[in-house]
This record gives structure tokens, sequence and C-alpha cells, in this order.
């Protein structure tokens, strides 16, 4: 299902929504969550729902999608201080329900495997919430990454790389691997919300919208999934607008 809205508030108050019904319909949900720019604010939204209506956070379990490898939990650009920033600092969430992959994990395998079994061990994602990058990738999943992948280490791919340079002093700071959920995991997931906002993100969105599952465009994968809600501003619909009408 797309849903289109005017405005970039819109859309994230929408799906900040989605996610407060979803924590309230039930406290013990675990969700999927993402970073990057057109998550915060998501998050900001969200945040401000929560503070507003007095929801037990105790019992919530939290996933996130990816983090880069090499960057500890205190680097400013790693995925993990992000969150800390924008979502947990701000809640009272139980700090050990909640989960990011460790870009300084010793053995990155054992660790990938580790993470997929932590999500099948809570009995799966009750809800995703996912970004798309501007070559179509869900999570760190770069173009032909098998649908069939579990938590993986990554190499970034040069456009990534060129697109998440704007968060870093320089373009070499930007990490050339990161561990990502798998794209199995994102489709076991019960519920998925996917969000785009920005003109920048108008001609991945076409590409998607009119694409056949294919691996050559990760996103491709969620049609294959019953349950998705694609959530755009009109920036990002607009070249659906134009070929559909
Ligand atoms: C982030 C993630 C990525 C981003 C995507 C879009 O956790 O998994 O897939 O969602 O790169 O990033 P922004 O929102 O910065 O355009």
């Amino acid at each position: 299902m797309y849903k289109v809205f005017d405005t970039v508030e819109e859309v994230s108050l929408y799906t900040a929504q989605q996610l407060l019904q979803k924590i309230v319909a039930k406290p013990s949900a675990t969700l999927g969550l993402a970073t990057g720019s057109t998550m915060e604010p998501v998050y900001a939204r969200l945040v401000a729902l929560l503070q507003q209506t007095p929801v037990d956070l105790s019992q919530l379990t939290t996933f996130n999608l990816d983090e880069y490898v090499g960057l500890s939990a205190q680097h400013a650009q790693s995925y993990n201080y992000y969150m800390q920033q924008h979502f947990f600092n701000k809640l009272s969430m139980a700090r050990e329900r909640v989960h990011l992959p460790d870009g300084l994990a010793a053995d990155l395998e054992t660790a990938c495997a580790a993470y997929t079994d932590a999500i099948k061990a809570v009995g799966g994602l009750d809800l995703q919430l996912l970004g798309i990058g501007s070559n179509g990738h869900i999570g760190f999943n770069e173009p032909q990454t098998s649908f069939c992948s579990c938590t993986h280490v990554v190499e970034l791919s040069e456009q990534t790389r060129i697109d998440n340079g704007r968060f870093f002093a320089d373009q070499n700071e930007v990490p050339t691997r990161a561990i990502t959920m798998g794209i199995q995991d994102i489709l076991n997931a019960k519920e998925i919300i996917l969000v785009a906002t920005g003109r920048q993100k108008a001609e991945i969105m076409a590409q998607l919208f009119y694409s056949p599952i294919d691996e050559a465009l990760p996103a491709s994968a969620l049609k294959q999934h019953n349950n998705v809600t694609i959530v755009l501003d009109r920036e990002a619909a607009t070249l659906l607008q134009e070929k559909s009408a």
C-alpha cells in the first residue's frame, strides 16, 4: 500500500502514529528500527507522542537494521550513537532490550549469526521500519544481495559511501563495511513500513514502483511481503504521479 502526504511533517507524524499504535496494542512488541535523515523527524514525532501519552516501554524490544564496521557506540557517526541521540536517551527503555549490530565485534561472522538468532529468539519482528537508499538498498543490503540473506557483513557501494559522506567531516572517513540485517530477516517481519521523503528519492521510488521483483533492486523484495506500507511525501512521489498521470 502506498500513502502519499504533502509534507515531511505529515509523513513523520503518520509513521510515528503507526509505531505508537503498535506499542500501545502490544507493549511487548519487537520493533526493527532504521537510522538516517529520513527517520530523524519520525523519531522526533514519536518521542513527542510518547511524552504526551503515558505508555509503558519496559517490555518493548528493538533491533536496529545496521551499523558501520569499525565505529564504536561513542562515535558520532555510528548508528548506535544516532539512536541514543534521537530516541533511546529521550525515553525510559530497558537497555537490555535494545539491540544494534556490534561494529567492533572481534568475530563479525559469529556476531552476525547471533544477531539473526536473537531476533528469532524473541519471536521475530512485529514491525520493521525502513528507509531506502538512492540505489534501492534497504538496511545496508546493496544491489544484488540475496533475498535469502540473514545478518551479514557488507562492502558498502560507492554510491552509498558518497550519499553517507555528508555526515562525515571527510569522505575518506566513511567506513567501507557495515553489518546489516539481511533481506530475509526484514521479510520475516510481520509488518513493514518504508518511508521515503524528498526529491532525491523520486527516481528510486519510481523505479521501485514499476520494477519487477529483482535482486538488482533490494527494496523490490518487499513486493513479496503481504503487509507493507510505503509512506511518501509529494516530492518523493513526484515521478509516480507524472508516470501515472
Ligand atoms: C539506515 C538504513 C539505510 C537508510 C537509507 C536512507 O539504518 O538502513 O537503508 O534508511 O540509506 O537513508 P536517509 O534516510 O539518510 O536517506
